[in-house]
């Protein structure tokens, strides 16, 4: 056993295998991620079924390239990291079962960490290497050298691992600022607002630092669809790839956003108090007994009203040689860029794409905004997939200077799913000596801050 506090995150909720080393739960050592976009692109979403096998296949090639990378051995670890959930049950269980046996075998605490928790901690996890990077220890999450492991690993790991990710359309295009963790450094371990908004979530937390370990508080969550779940059936509806949410963030630019005037509802009342179980999985969750409706999100909606209009302007047929163009036809490139996607669309579907977007993230800050000043918080983390998206990074930090309130994200690597955030959510239950139970099994609706 260690004495570094160095511990391996395993993470295999949906589809990414991934694998991080993270010391002390503020500097990454390394980082990989086994993406199986390529896999589940041509069905347009995630086949559980396929995705444990991918799993199973990548597991162990990237946790040895996580240990590779870090240059240590499973001799220096002082505990293994785990996601318990919430995420798909095969999926899951890859990772709780290798993580186990890894565990078992060298004698070392295993740690159960949320999903959720672990994209809270992404951003806590930044703000720490951050901080250190300015305190002068030579450490920066941005820079290559000598401590720049989390984003490197990222990118050497492409070389070493098939199917890894790739970088979202115009990843090229994203500035500096967006790569980076935005606004002024801030203690990393201060109560926040915290916004989990990704493919199978959109939560807000109230996530509060105590002795022993962090505490969330449910604020706020979706009834229906996630956030990321309505931009990628929105890019499936428009012919574009999976996941969406990249091509969306990159075609909404060419568009014009005040085009469609999509409008959000206020959630019922009524809906809230009558206690009805929230209609998707995704929902499921997290209750939401006693939850304020100001603070609840719906996505199902606008998917519906976006599917609406396709079909009152007759928008499928081009839709579907778009798909064809890009994805399925003969002709179809291997790697579609963002310019090919443009080239097949025409003005009113990226004023579509444009007026969705607008209308997702407007409600995103409204309700974000809100609860932070019902509250009385002063910082709001904004996390997961969606996190990624540049029109929510610069309106929500342009409130948030609006409002002289602090908002931070995560880098683009950890915004989406990863291991170091698992990681890092770990460092606090391992001082705290809070380890899994033996029996650990996954829980595909692991709820959190009840
Ligand atoms: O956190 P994540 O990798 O996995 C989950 O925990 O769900 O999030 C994936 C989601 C997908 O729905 C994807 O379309 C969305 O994040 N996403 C984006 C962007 N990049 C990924 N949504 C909007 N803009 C982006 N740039
Ligand atoms: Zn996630």
């Amino acid at each position: 056993m260690g004495t570094r506090g160095l511990i391996l995150g395993i993470e295999s909720s949906c589809d990414e295998t991934a694998a991080a080393v993270v010391e002390r739960g503020a500097r990454t050592l390394s980082s990989v991620v086994a993406s199986q976009i390529a896999t589940h692109a041509r069905y347009g979403g995630v086949v559980p079924e396929l995705a444990s096998r991918e799993h199973l296949r990548a597991i162990v090639p990237v946790v040895r390239a996580a240990l590779d990378q870090a240059g240590i051995t499973l001799a220096d670890l002082d505990a293994i990291a785990v996601t318990s959930g919430p995420g798909l049950a095969g999926a899951l269980l890859v990772g709780i079962t290798y993580a186990k046996a890894l565990a078992f075998a060298n004698g070392l605490p295993l740690i159960a960490v949320n999903h959720l928790e672990g994209h809270i901690h992404a951003v806590l996890l930044n703000e720490r290497e951050q901080d250190q990077a300015l305190k002068g220890t030579g450490f920066s999450p941005d820079n290559q050298q000598p401590n720049a492991a989390g984003a490197k690993a990222h990118a050497d790991s492409a070389g070493i691992m098939r199917g890894l990710k790739p970088p979202p359309p115009s990843e090229s295009n994203f500035s500096a600022a967006c790569s980076a963790p935005e606004g002024n450094p801030r203690p990393a371990d201060e109560s926040a607002l915290a916004l989990v908004v990704s493919g199978g979530h959109t939560h807000l937390y109230l996530a509060r630092p105590t002795a022993s370990a962090w505490t969330y508080k449910l604020i706020g969550r979706t009834l229906d669809d996630a956030a990321g779940e309505a931009y990628d059936k929105v890019a499936k509806l428009l012919g574009l790839g999976y996941p969406g949410g990249p091509w969306i963030d990159a075609l909404a630019l060419h568009g014009n956003a005040r085009a469609v005037p999509f409008a959000f509802s206020q959630i019922k009342t009524k809906v809230h108090l009558a206690g009805k179980a929230p209609r998707t999985k995704a929902a499921r969750t997290a209750p939401i007994a006693n939850l304020d409706p100001r603070f609840l999100f719906s996505f199902s909606g606008i998917k519906t009203a976006v599917l609406r209009y396709v079909e009152l302007h007759n928008l499928r047929p081009e839709a579907e040689s778009r798909r064809q163009a890009l994805f399925t036809g003969p002709d179809a490139p291997a790697h579609p860029t963002v310019e090919d996607a443009l080239a097949q669309c025409d003005p009113q579907t990226l004023d579509l794409i444009a007026s969705f977007q607008y209308a997702v993230v407007g409600d995103l800050m409204k309700k974000t905004f809100a609860a932070a000043e019902s509250l009385g918080a002063r910082r709001i983390l904004v996390t997961g997939g969606v996190a990624a998206n540049r029109s929510l990074r610069s309106r929500f930090t342009a409130e948030a200077t609006r409002r002289n309130v602090h908002v931070a994200f995560p880098t683009l690597a950890l915004s989406t799913d990863n291991a170091a955030m698992i990681a890092a959510a770990a460092w606090p239950k391992l001082q705290a000596k809070d380890f899994a139970e033996p029996n650990l099994s996954a829980n595909p609706s692991l709820a959190m801050g009840r």
